[in-house]
Formats: structure tokens, sequence, C-alpha cells
């Protein structure tokens, strides 16, 4: 980037990264999942390597095309695919790392039983239901177990705003319930955040505060959060 001070100032660090979607399987063929581009999270990994950071990105079902300059940048990625392995990997990877940055949208729940074979449509019959069960919290359980001591924990809040409150209403309510350092609040839907290049961010400190706004290209909002994050490590 063309920030002259971002240059090296995550050189020593290590840093975690999620990105994209996690996939829930509903039988063989079938995955319950979401629209994450995982594009915000690849430039996260990508601002950070640039800055100097050794950079681990765990990508949930991203396409080989997503991850490629990123890797060709020496990005060490982790596929991964349900929430139970991206959980496994990031947890492996947190345990050596200074920064965590849960970017991927995370399947809320999963099938409670995956069954061998394909579902089969009974016809006339109807849907057979599909019980659920809820998905652990991946970053909730990082901001409890700091599973390193003086990590830095940041959080995504995709928010729409609704009848119980704004986008920052939403997003402050789960800053303080989630204890994460940071939550990075994006507005999504009608074209804004879910796949598409640009992005708007209020970063939100763990009581809820504000504590800086980015807008731009996601390149820029990861540049933007790296700065905020680099504020709150502990020098080395
Ligand atoms: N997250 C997670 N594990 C989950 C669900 C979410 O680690 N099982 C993380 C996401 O990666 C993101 C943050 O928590 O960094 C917020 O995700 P979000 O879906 O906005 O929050 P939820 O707590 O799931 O609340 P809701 O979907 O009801 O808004
Ligand atoms: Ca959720």
């Amino acid at each position: 980037g063309a920030e002259p001070d971002a240059a090296g100032d995550l050189a020593g660090r290590a840093v975690v990264v999620s990105a994209g979607g996690t996939r829930e399987p509903i039988d063989p063929v079938r995955f319950i999942g979401n629209r994450s581009s995982g594009r915000q999270g690849v430039a996260l990994a990508e601002a950070a390597r640039a800055r100097g950071a050794e950079v681990t990105l765990v990508a949930a079902n991203l396409d080989e095309a997503v991850t490629a300059p990123a890797r060709a940048a020496g990005v060490h990625v982790e596929a991964v695919e349900t929430t139970a392995e991206l959980r496994d990997a990031v947890r492996r990877a947190a345990a050596g790392a200074d920064v965590v940055v849960m970017a991927a949208a995370v399947a809320d729940f999963r099938p409670s039983v995956t069954p061998d074979a394909k579902i089969k449509k009974v016809p006339g019959a109807g849907p057979a239901p599909i019980a659920l069960v809820e998905n652990p919290d991946v970053l909730a359980e990082l901001a409890a177990d700091r599973l390193r001591p003086g990590q830095v924990v940041v959080g995504f809040a995709a928010e729409t705003g609704d009848a119980d409150g704004s986008v920052l209403e939403h997003g402050r309510d789960k800053a303080r319930r989630k204890g994460a350092d940071l939550l990075a609040v994006n507005a999504v839907g009608a074209g804004r955040g879910f796949g598409v290049a640009t992005n708007e961010v209020t970063m939100l400190d763990a009581r809820g505060e504000v504590v800086a706004e980015a807008a731009g290209t996601k390149r820029e909002v990861a540049d933007a959060i790296w700065g905020v994050v680099t504020k709150n490590l502990p020098s080395i």
C-alpha cells in the first residue's frame, strides 16, 4: 500500500486470519452455507504479509483463484470446509499468534446428523425436516481462552440493522457480548459488504466504543484495521 508508516510494522509478528464462509453438510452432496466472498479476509492476510507478518490464512471454501495471490506473497493458506475444521485450524495457528482476526462468516448452526447417503425425496411426501444444532462460537472462545498471552483478538460483525436496532447498535451489543479486543462492524445487504469490492467498517473496542472508521477498497480497509491492531499490540 501507499501508507509510508505501514511498512514493516508487523515484522516479527505472527497473525492468523480466517476468511470465507463455512459449510455444514446436510448429506454428501448438500450443505448449509453463506454468501461470504472471503475477499475482506484475504485482503487482511495480504496486507499483514505486506507489513511484514508471518501470516496463516484459514480459508473456508475459497476458490484457488481468490487465495493464489496471497499464497504467492508467502501467506500460508489452510483450506477448511466446516466450522469444526475452521475452529481446529484457527486454534492450532492461534497458539503461536500475536493476532487472530475472525473475518470468516461462520455458520451459526449445523445439521445434527449427516447421513452417509444422499437424502432422497419421497414424491408427494413433502420435505423431511433438518434438525440443527448450534456451532461453537470460535471468536468468543478465542477471546475467553487467550491462547497466547497478550494476543489481540479481532472479530467482524456483518449487520443489516432491523426493528431491534441500527447496524451500530447491533455492533455495540455484539462487541460487549463477544469479549474480543476489536470488532469491525460492517453494513451488509443491498449491494453493501458481501460480494462487492469496497467496504465500510466501524471499529469498536470491547466496551463497544468507536475507535476508528474506515472506508474504501477491501485492501484499504484491511490496512486501516491493521493500523488499529498495531496500536493494541504489546511491544517486542
Ligand atoms: N463467529 C464465530 N463463530 C460462530 C459465529 C460467529 O467465530 N459460531 C465470529 C465471526 O467470525 C465474526 C463474529 O463472530 O468475527 C461475529 O459473527 P456474527 O455472525 O456477526 O455474530 P453472531 O454472534 O453469530 O450473531 P448473529 O449471527 O446472530 O448476528
Ligand atoms: Ca452468525
